[in-house]
């Protein structure tokens, strides 16, 4: 067996060249245009809201690495537990057998999800738990002799990268090459509370011509649409109308779940609620990939039959990794801990005292928060990759703040356990962009 002598060994031998150069000799990184894309930065390490960079730098992670990490890196909460499960069950397949990490998961989780949720159902990442939901929508219909072949979405919609997960995003940036194989999806705007009864006119005619599914969304904010926020009341009007029609609603939560809009979920803002929840992201609170997309009773009962061809047959190899299901479970706890409930009020509060700070600045523009969700938009034309756009990111990384702006949306999502000191370099570093661009 190698040695950890021996690993150190290689280590040295690699000493002469930087992570970021070795990088480019076998590696081929997400959204990433290499020929054109900025030189990549090793991260040697991260604690709380800090990532150590292997340039000797610390950054502040204020997207808390794609809104996973929600209560800090390392967070020892978590890592404990998940170290401690992994001298009892590592990994065992989820067909056939169950474990007591999956099973107290189920429990909590469904203590916590709107009151219609039932089942828990896993995979792996953001675009299988909406690759599932749409299965899960199709295949209801399906099961009860009623073939419906449509899905209904938002424009500019954000769910993943997986063929049906691609079909439903409207904002599917550099697709072209997989249009032909999508599956059949109509759209309609979001609700502005200006356009909201010409959205449910829209809606009412799509359905009376089409014969829709399922609806899939981003219940209240459009993650990688730039953290566009839209109108509660009148998404609640198109969820009664869906559900009217009996067409199956899919929140897609990858984003919006676990307390990032103030809420546990985004659902409980409005009054309608799914009948299909998908989940990822801060799940297992940055720690392990893993997904869950959660039903309710009438969809489960819609596949439990003698006929073997209602199952669902859809499973992925690591479905409920104890490890990951730990995580998970920890995150859970932490997430209705006092301690992290505060944290969240004290941020939120943060960014509503920075937006006032912002208020009438020219630059800015479409200033939105929606727990601690916090967004911008600057008052300068910039597509949404390209020279500019990376101007901006490294102005934020020169001042030691990973920020991602998407185009010309700044947006802040940082761990809910970010320091106010942190909170405030953040914030300086905005307006001094502001200055700049
Ligand atoms: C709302 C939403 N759905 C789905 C996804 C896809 O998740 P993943 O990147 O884990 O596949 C994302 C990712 O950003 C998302 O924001």
């Amino acid at each position: 067996m190698l040695k950890n002598s021996e690993v150190k060994y290689q280590k040295l031998k690699d000493q002469n060249k930087t992570l970021s150069q070795r990088d480019q000799k076998h590696l081929w990184h997400p959204l990433t245009q290499h020929k054109t894309s900025p030189e990549i930065l090793g991260i040697e390490r991260a604690k709380g809201t800090i990532l150590y960079g292997e340039d000797g730098k610390e950054y502040i992670d204020g997207i808390a690495s794609w809104y996973t990490c929600m209560y800090g890196h390392c967070n020892p909460y978590i890592t404990d537990r998940v170290s401690m499960q992994m001298l009892t069950l590592d990994q065992v397949v989820f067909s056939g057998f169950t474990h007591e990490p999956a099973v107290r998961l189920s429990e909590a989780l469904i203590e916590i999800l709107p009151p219609d949720q039932q089942k828990i159902f896993f995979s792996d990442n953001g675009s299988t738990a909406t690759e599932v939901g749409i299965k899960m929508a199709l295949q209801y219909h399906h099961n009860r002799g009623n073939d419906r072949k449509v899905m209904l979405a938002f424009e500019e919609g954000f769910h993943g990268d997986t063929f049906g997960a691609m079909s439903v995003s409207g904002l599917s940036v550099y697709n072209g090459a997989f249009e032909d194989h999508f599956i059949k999806v109509v759209r309609i705007p979001v609700p502005t509370g200006e356009n909201n009864s010409e959205v449910l006119e829209d809606l009412k005619k799509i359905i009376s011509e089409e014969n829709i599914a399922g609806f899939i969304y981003e219940p209240l904010v459009q993650g990688a649409a730039g953290m566009k926020m839209h109108d509660a009341s009148g998404l609640n009007e198109i969820l009664k109308i869906c559900k009217a029609n009996n067409i199956i609603c899919v929140a897609d939560e990858v984003m919006t779940g676990f307390g990032k809009t103030g809420r546990n979920f985004a659902s409980e803002f409005l009054e309608t609620q799914p009948d299909i929840i998908c989940l990822s992201k801060a799940l297992t609170a940055g720690l392990l990939p893993m997904a869950i997309t959660s039903c309710s009773q009438k969809i489960y009962d819609a596949f439990y039959s003698d006929d073997l061809e209602k199952g669902f047959f859809h499973g992925h190899t690591y479905s409920a990794n104890p490890l990951a299901c730990t995580a998970a479970l920890a995150g859970v706890e932490l997430l209705v801990s006092k301690e992290i409930q505060e944290n969240i009020i004290r941020v939120e509060k943060s960014h509503r005292d920075f937006g006032k700070r912002l208020t009438g600045h020219p630059k800015v523009k479409n200033l939105r928060q929606l727990g601690v969700i916090f967004a911008l938009d600057l008052n300068v034309e910039m597509p949404r990759y390209g020279n500019l756009r990376d101007q901006l990111f490294k102005h934020f990384m020169d001042d030691g703040i990973y920020l991602r702006p998407l185009g010309n949306t700044i947006y802040i999502l940082a761990p809910f356990t970010i320091k106010s000191s942190e909170l405030e370099k953040i914030y300086k570093s905005i307006e001094g962009a502001l200055d700049i661009f």
